[in-house]
């Protein structure tokens, strides 16, 4: 399915955003305020994760994206990677059940390669049961980077168009090998953990995405936490490069469409 591009079209506009990413910022200092070891603060990141779908869900957000492991995050210490990796490998193992059984479908984007054979097969069995859910579409970012990502896409654009001229190459062109092809692009993002950076994350998608940064730790984000970045996004004007008087007759005419769920972009 297309989505429309934020920087060619007026995507809709909810009261609830359709999409929302999150960087789960804080989990070591959660712990270290409690003097506990900083895989005490991933595993209660898990659960943060866990109430993060299930409001999601009952929201009746489309889209949630969470990064959980930066490209950048194999150069901590080797046993809190170790200990990250089994503790992805343990909540695939135990949640895709769980989410089949709720509507989400499960995607991880990011370099698969580096992980453990039985990461990677974990992850391609969890995706092909949840393939043909739509409630909700759970994306975990994991060896994800957005430099990485533009990087892939446009590698495989390349590979798949052998002898494509360097000015064919467009926004449209390299949108379908883009690691979230599949989504929207996020309307709101949230970064937990009080630091104001996008640390490499969806870097192409995030081009219009409203920002929302909270000191909140990731592991004490909770359902009331969520509704304020929600409540902070319905303030916002999205103007994208516009002017106010465009994107209210932008957002008239979307209110006027027949089908009050139609889908597609205005264009301006
Ligand atoms: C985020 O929490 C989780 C990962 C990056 C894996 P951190 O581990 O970065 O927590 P802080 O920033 O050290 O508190
Ligand atoms: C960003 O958090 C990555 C994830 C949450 C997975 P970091 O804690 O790694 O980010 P920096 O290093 O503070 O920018
Ligand atoms: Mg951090």
């Amino acid at each position: 399915m297309e989505h429309a591009s934020s920087t060619q079209e007026i995507p809709p506009h909810g009261d609830v955003p359709r999409h929302v990413a999150i960087i789960m910022d804080g989990n070591g200092r959660w712990a270290r305020r409690r003097r506990l070891p900083r895989i005490a603060g991933h595993r209660r990141g898990v659960e943060a994760v866990r109430g993060a779908v299930r409001c999601c869900v009952e929201r009746g957000i489309e889209y949630l994206t969470l990064f959980a492991f930066s490209s950048e995050n194999w150069r901590r210490p080797d046993e809190e990677v170790a200990l990250l990796m089994q503790l992805f490998q343990r909540a695939l193992g135990n949640e895709v059940r769980k989410l089949h059984a709720n509507g989400v479908r499960l995607r991880i984007i990011g370099d698969a390669a580096r992980f453990d054979p039985k990461i990677r097969e974990l992850i391609e069995a969890g995706e092909r049961l949840t393939s043909p859910n739509r409630r909700l579409t759970l994306t975990i970012a994991a060896n994800y980077g957005g430099r990485w990502d533009v990087l892939q896409a446009l590698s495989r654009l390349v590979r798949e168009r052998p002898g494509v001229a360097a000015g064919q190459i467009d926004e449209a062109a390299l949108a379908p090998y883009l690691a979230m092809s599949y989504a929207p692009e996020p309307d709101l993002f949230i970064r937990t953990g009080g630091e104001q950076r996008i640390s490499n994350f969806l870097v192409w998608q995030l081009a219009y995405t409203e920002l929302y940064f909270t000191d909140t730790l990731w592991p004490d984000f909770d359902a009331q936490a969520l509704d304020a970045a929600i409540a902070s996004y319905r303030d916002r004007e999205r103007r994208f490069g516009r002017t106010g008087e465009q994107v209210e007759e932008a957002k008239r005419a979307q209110s006027l469409a027949i089908d009050p769920r139609r889908r597609a972009g205005t264009a301006v």
